[in-house]
């Protein structure tokens, strides 16, 4: 994959890559893509056959995105949306790699590189507003891959009372990365 990373954007890093690795994809499925980023996730999948939309509140990641699908010659549909927000229809698979770092309003970098890591206080606060409406957007069947940190524990007790499935995790400096299936 050829992606080009910008300032205002977020960079690939080890959580999208444990996502990468453990996103399983059916050609012909429809697939969102929420918080795209720079569009590595939903390319990914469109790569292996799936039919893509993806999602960022960062117009620069909608911009990036764009530049980068055309980058891998795939063709994804890509829109600014706040969560669901701006989204239609139901899909067969909705993958989310979340901000999910505890910020305090002291802590806030600010501009649209903020959204990529802030999850406010403790982290779960974006992970918890998509898992109260996720299912709506899911076809019967469908299914959801999410990335976790072992420091989202109001979060985490809410992917237990999901019956989520712990797929793979990766053990880093201060935490350990999730992936989950739900
Ligand atoms: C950790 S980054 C992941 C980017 C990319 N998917 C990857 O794996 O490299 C989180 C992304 O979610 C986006 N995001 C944050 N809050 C959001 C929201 N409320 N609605 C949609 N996207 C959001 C950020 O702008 C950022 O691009």
């Amino acid at each position: 994959m050829n992606i080009e990373d910008s300032p205002m954007v977020y960079e690939p890093s080890d959580d999208t890559f444990l996502m990468l690795k453990n996103i399983k994809i059916r050609n012909g499925e429809n697939v969102l893509d929420m918080g795209t980023g720079s569009g590595i996730i939903g390319i990914h999948c469109a790569k292996n056959g799936a039919n893509v939309t993806s999602a960022d509140i960062n117009p620069y990641a909608v911009e990036l995105a764009e530049r980068n699908a055309g980058l891998n010659n795939v063709n994804i549909k890509v829109v600014e949306s706040n969560l669901f927000e701006r989204i239609k229809g139901k899909f067969d698979v909705v993958v989310f790699n979340p901000p999910y770092l505890p910020a305090s309003k002291n802590e806030r970098t600010g501009g649209e590189i903020n959204s990529a890591w802030d999850g406010g206080k403790e982290g779960s606060q974006v992970i918890l507003g998509f898992l109260k409406n996720f299912r709506k957007y899911l076809k019967k069947n469908g299914r959801c891959y999410i990335l976790v940190s072992s420091l989202n524990k109001k979060a985490l007790k809410r992917i237990e009372e999901l019956n989520g499935k712990l797929i793979d995790e990766k053990k880093l400096f201060f935490e350990k990365l999730m992936v989950f299936l739900l």
